[in-house]
């Protein structure tokens, strides 16, 4: 693989995002486990060729939130594994030259976890102000205006105490108490306790929402029009969230555990955290990078994700990111993660190609979620089959459909768990025909076109590093951009529609992929894009 000089590992590295329940099974409980993971180490690093791993949570939950509610932030759920597993986990990822970064769950832990079950004893407790407690209005009512993200008040009356705790999520999910310096210690110790195991960075879980107002001040009503799947959010987003996450002190927490990851760091081994930040104006979205670049390496980037799939959107996102970013700071794109709807569900399987096309040739870091690459779908569920709390509540916003088992071959369960065990979220029932077996051995497959693309990306100095210039002129419905660098330039071009275009190019090229993957060779300055078709092509 090219190890260019000046680039560290997670500005050219290709991750993926590994939903440990969903991967793979060793136990025959029907959850995958970190067993499950190593075992298809194989697959990562030489069949598909990516260089990083986002591990989500594997950590002991009750599972009000699917391993984000956690009882104990320094252990592995036994269903999941053991610490040794973990360990035998890092170091055959080491031995084949990838990383691994792991959930860093810093806002909330499980109302199960021995801190919370301590702070819940009485107003006295010890551990009482590592949470966010109020007293009622007069009236009974909670302190303030303030909602759980999936639904309904974030405050939770505490009959023992006669107090309301806060949770931006599940109730069973109460919220630390960042102003307090014992949880600050305690929280960055967990972050110690894995770097010193070895990890080489975090993905940190909802990292904006770490502090909020201290006065408690109701959000202001939301007076924008609103979009259809905004107002079916419903009360959530009937108000502006302008006091129950983002505080302008949380950017001293992030510098706090950029200079404890910076202690860890050493020139064999540079460490690296992304936080889950969903802000999408550009101006607050880079301040999480910090003023000196002393904050977050990178805040996700989620514009993609909920972008209109239309050339003129998608350029948009990609400008935009391009034009904010503060210099010397590197940026990144995501599709889909176990949070959003199936990317090949949101845009059709041939668009899913063209978009994977963007993701692994734009600059800056790729994240690729687990199963896109062979285009799973949107499972479907019967109302009892739902898992996820927002689900639950809001069947529009479920997000089971993006984490059933991973596809592997034909066999019962996809290949996830045994024949006769019930896997946690049935797998999705295309995996007969959609897996991966099936798509290695079909040249033109989804995996195969991710693949080819995959080892493009890490073999061309361009792609990794180099710049990014749209390409003007590109016809309705197409949208075309440069990746150059001194020696060399490449033209990606993408056709979003269902007709043909003419993309006049500057020069004649060599076409390297086509999302078709059925055609190479020169071409001249007139391209010809098929419906739906995006190629990668060298000029000269
Ligand atoms: C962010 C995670 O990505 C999401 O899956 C989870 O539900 C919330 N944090 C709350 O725990």
């Amino acid at each position: 693989m090219f190890d260019a000089p000046g680039q560290l590992w997670w500005q050219h590295a290709v991750i993926y995002q590994v939903y440990p329940r969903s991967f793979q099974d060793t136990n025959n409980d029907g959850i995958g486990d970190l067993n499950g993971v190593l075992q298809r180490l194989d697959y990562l690093s030489e069949t598909l060729g990516v260089d990083a791993i986002w591990l989500s949570p594997f950590y002991p939950s009750p599972d009000a939130d699917f391993g984000y509610d956690i009882t104990d932030f320094k252990a592995v759920d036994p269903r999941l594994g053991t610490l040794e597993t973990f360990d035998a986990l890092l170091s055959e990822i080491h031995a084949r030259r990838m990383k691994l970064i792991i959930d860093l769950i810093v806002t909330y832990t499980s109302d199960q976890h021995p801190w919370f079950v301590e702070a819940r004893r009485s107003r006295q407790s010890a551990k009482r102000d590592w949470y966010m407690w109020a007293s009622p209005k007069q009236s009974g009512a909670p302190p303030n205006n303030w909602q759980s993200a999936f639904g309904g008040s974030g405050w939770e009356l505490d009959a023992t105490t006669g107090q309301y705790y806060y949770h931006s999520f599940t109730k069973h999910q109460p919220d630390l108490n960042w102003r307090n310096p014992e949880v600050r210690e305690a929280m960055l110790d967990v972050a110690r306790f894995w770097l010193a195991r070895g990890v080489d960075g975090f993905r940190i879980d909802a990292a904006h929402w770490i502090l909020k107002d201290p006065d408690l001040r109701d959000n202001p009503p939301n007076t924008a029009p609103r979009s259809p799947v905004a107002r079916a959010l419903g009360e959530y987003d009937s108000q502006l969230h302008l006091y129950d996450k983002g505080h302008s002190d949380c950017h001293e927490v992030f510098r706090a555990y950029r200079q404890l990851i910076d202690s860890y760091s050493t020139a064999d081994q540079p460490r690296f955290a992304v936080g889950e930040i969903h802000i999408f104006d550009w101006q607050e979205w880079v301040k999480f990078y910090g003023e000196r670049l002393d904050e977050l390496h990178m805040p996700y980037n989620f514009g993609l994700v909920g972008a209109a799939w239309q050339p003129e959107v998608v350029r948009g996102v990609v400008e935009g990111m391009e034009r904010a970013l503060p210099a010397g700071a590197w940026g990144n794109y995501v599709l889909g993660n176990h949070d959003e709807p199936r990317l090949a569900s949101r845009l059709g399987a041939e668009q899913a190609r063209l978009a994977t096309l963007l993701l692994l040739t734009l600059r800056g870091t790729p994240t690729l979620y687990y199963g896109d690459e062979i285009g799973m779908l949107n499972g479907e569920f019967t109302p009892d089959q739902i898992r996820d709390p927002w689900g639950k509540n809001n069947p529009l916003f479920g997000r089971d459909p993006a984490r059933t088992p991973m596809q592997w071959d034909a066999s019962p369960n996809g290949g996830f768990c045994a024949e006769g065990v019930a896997a946690w979220l049935p797998a999705n029932p295309d995996y007969a025909t959609r897996n991966v077996e099936a798509q290695l051995a079909d040249p033109r497959s989804m995996l195969n076109f991710t693949r080819h693309l995959l080892r493009l990306r890490q073999n061309s100095r361009t792609l990794q590093q180099g710049a990014y210039r749209t390409l003007e002129g590109a016809p309705q419905g197409c949208y075309a951009y440069y990746r150059t660098t001194a020696g060399e330039r490449l033209v990606v071009a993408l056709n979003f529609n269902g007709r043909e275009q003419v993309l006049p190019l500057p020069s004649g090229g060599r076409v390297l992929i086509s999302t078709h993957m059925d055609r190479g060779g020169r071409t001249e300055r007139e391209l010809r894009l098929r419906a739906h078709e995006g190629c990668l092509i060298a000029l000269g």
